[in-house]
């Protein structure tokens, strides 16, 4: 099976200085299958037009745009396409969302967000403070996991979002969001949750969840560089987005602006496509749910090894949670000899492709402690990566 998926890959059939490269740079965006990159080009091919208009090129945009809205929803089993949103990148979306929210909200309600996020889901909450909005943040446990007694002192009837995670692209944490729904609805807050690390590694399902928008972004699941908003039934319809005139003013339309990047879209229905290629079933849906079951039984395997590599090291250190529960396949460490540019520079050297620093988890940097000791070395698996990857990585780890 997992020499059945690599060679739907082109970009690791590649070598460099005549070697293959070991991709565990998958946190900061996937590598991209065959059917994705065929979906683009075919786009820009056969069908490249605007929306809407009579003749057969717009036709089949309209059709495309219907489609990758419906595989959207299949893939987080929205009730509809009109649940699905897009834009250019998780970021703008949720600062256009944060925008409208912040017109919703008055001076005095209050927005809790997490030290653990990534600062996509921080930063555009935090600037409602200028409408006289009260930011609070959760604060994280020593081994990176939200401190949920603390969710509990700060959450209050004045609480009015409450912005979290699902998985953490530092640490790989998984939050317990059964709990955050429920305690948010005992206060009457909406949940919003970034499912930007999560959505590549499990299955989602935003009716189960209960949550009011889920954010996530297709790059990090095999597709193009595309945004993806998640919006509960009728709230995007009660916001006031930013918007033209000449744009339709409901949803899912209301919070995107201008013309989308088509090809790309073309590009986030066939991603998906190529993970529920990998399941077996009739529909789409349950096709996704086996096939994500599968990616996730393969990523913990071999992400467990080098967890276990690295905690029985002693040149090495790791930041986060155990595997004893369920945790995203990210690892992040440090050197004891080196710094986290300096180890990736070596791991480049043999052709590891590996990230150092604090991949905008800012926050997470700061109260862990790594952002003085220079940050940490982040690899992350994905469906293609293989033993051979987690041997030679483990190699190069010892040899250094
Ligand atoms: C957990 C998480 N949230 C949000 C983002 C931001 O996503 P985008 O690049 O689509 O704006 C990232 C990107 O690395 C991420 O890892």
């Amino acid at each position: 099976m997992n020499s059945t998926i690599r060679n739907q890959f082109p970009s690791l059939q590649r070598t460099h200085q005549g070697k293959p490269l070991t991709f565990l740079d998958g946190p900061a965006g996937t590598q991209v299958p065959d059917k994705v990159i065929d979906a683009i080009s075919n786009y820009y091919r056969m069908s490249n037009a605007n929306l809407h208009g009579a003749f057969i090129t717009t036709q089949e945009t309209d059709e495309m745009m219907l489609a990758t809205r419906d595989a959207c929803a299949a893939f987080l089993n929205a009730p509809s396409q009109k649940n699905i949103s897009f834009g250019h990148n998780m970021t703008s979306m949720n600062i256009k969302l944060s925008r409208a929210i912040g017109r919703y909200l008055q001076a005095g309600d209050e927005i809790l967000i997490t030290q653990l996020d990534h600062e996509s889901n921080r930063g555009p909450w935090l600037r409602l403070a200028e409408l006289g909005i009260i930011i609070k943040e959760i604060a994280i446990t020593e081994n990176g996991k939200l401190d949920y007694e603390d969710f509990k002192e700060k959450i209050s009837t004045k609480t009015k979002l409450v912005a979290m995670g699902m998985a953490s692209n530092y640490t790989g944490t998984v939050n317990d969001v059964a709990f955050a729904r429920k305690i948010t609805h005992n206060y009457g807050a909406w949940l919003l949750l970034d499912a930007v690390h999560y959505a590549p590694h499990f299955s989602i399902d935003v009716q189960a969840i209960g949550c009011d928008f889920l954010l996530c972004s297709a790059y990090k699941f095999y597709g193009p560089h595309i945004g993806v908003l998640y919006s509960k039934t009728g709230l995007l319809d009660m916001l006031d987005t930013d918007r033209l005139r000449t744009a339709y003013q409901h949803a899912p339309y209301k919070i995107e602006t201008g013309t989308l990047n088509h090809a790309a879209l073309a590009g986030v229905k066939a991603s998906i496509e190529f993970m529920a290629s990998t399941g077996e079933g009739d529909k789409l849906r349950d096709k996704l749910i086996r096939a994500l079951a599968g990616i996730e039984a393969h990523e913990r395997e071999l992400a467990k090894e080098l967890y276990e590599f690295l905690n029985g090291s002693e040149k090495y250190e790791l930041v986060g949670p155990s595997f004893n529960g369920k945790r995203a396949p990210t690892l992040s460490f440090y050197s004891t000899d080196y710094s986290a540019d300096e180890l990736c520079r070596k791991l480049a050297a043999e052709n590891i492709c590996a990230w150092s620093g604090h991949f905008y988890a800012i926050r997470a940097s700061e109260r862990l402690g790594m952002q003085e000791k220079g940050g940490v070395t982040r690899m992350g698996l994905s469906i293609y990566s293989s033993q051979e990857d987690i041997n030679q990585t483990i190699d190069v780890l010892k040899s250094i």
